[in-house]
């Protein structure tokens, strides 16, 4: 169920590096469903996972676990492939975000294409929907990609923070944000629910939750590295204070 836009910004907390620091081992530690039980109780309202198709860290198993033990929803990431969604469509998470995935990269890049891939994707949107889950997809905030998801029946939207989160000096950093703006009253305008998320952190946080409409932030690098000094319980709390305060 989508919360009402009354409703304070959600926190997503993505602990697929937890699952990163077990594979470097292959054992069963550290647990990704203990992990996820600290961030619930830190305030996380939902647990983001990406089951990525090269499976370098969460795995099926991982995502069928946290869909049976978590009593807050479950957000996967998954690319737009026959596999993922016929996985997903199994699972029903709550919600399902569609990101772009390129073996090679680090982590995801870029937004989805959807101005692109349109034609292909909207089939896939329908079929996730049929499952019961909501769908999301994870776009650059450009009008052109708005537009685009708006056309294929995409309701959520999770825009790309990377650009924002990496910006090196300020003027770089407000065209930023001037962008994602932007983007966001375009996306509220045609009726989005709009998300957030990649390269937030514990000082750049506060100036995306202040943004009005912004309903959700996916986070996971920071809590999981700060999570290393704190422990993973205060880290997610610590972070759903900055954002409810800037969210006032
Ligand atoms: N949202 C999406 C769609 C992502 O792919 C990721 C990275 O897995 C995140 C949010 C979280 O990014 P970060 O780990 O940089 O906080």
């Amino acid at each position: 169920m989508i919360p009402n836009a009354n409703e304070p910004v959600r926190l997503g907390v993505n602990i697929d590096h937890v699952a990163t620091v077990r594979q470097a081992r292959g054992g069963l530690s550290p647990s990704v469903s203990e992990a996820a039980n600290l961030a619930v109780r830190g305030g996380a309202d939902l647990i983001t996972v990406h089951l990525r198709e090269d499976r370098r860290h969460i795995q099926d198993s991982d995502v069928y676990s946290l869909k049976r033990e978590l009593n807050v929803p479950l957000n996967l990431e998954l690319a737009a492939t026959a596999e993922m969604v016929s996985i997903a469509c199994d699972i029903k998470p709550a919600s399902c975000c569609l990101v772009p995935e390129r073996r090679a990269e680090i982590t995801t890049e870029g937004g989805l294409d959807i101005h692109t891939l349109s034609n292909g994707l909207e089939h896939i949107v329908e079929t996730l929907d049929a499952a019961g889950t909501t769908v999301s997809a994870f776009i650059d905030p450009k009008p052109i990609q708005v537009q685009a998801a708006a056309n294929i029946g995409i309701k959520v939207i999770e825009f790309h923070t990377g650009k924002y989160s990496l910006a090196t000096n300020a003027a770089r950093r407000a065209q930023e944000l001037n962008g994602l703006k932007e983007a966001i009253s375009m996306a509220s305008s045609l009726g989005l629910r709009v998300h957030a998320g990649h390269g937030l952190d514990y000082q750049n946080v506060g100036l995306i939750s202040q943004i009005k409409d912004i309903r959700e932030l996916n986070i996971g690098h920071a809590i999981v590295a700060r999570a290393l000094y704190v422990g993973l319980e205060k880290a997610v709390a610590l972070m759903k204070c900055l954002i409810l305060e800037a969210d006032q």
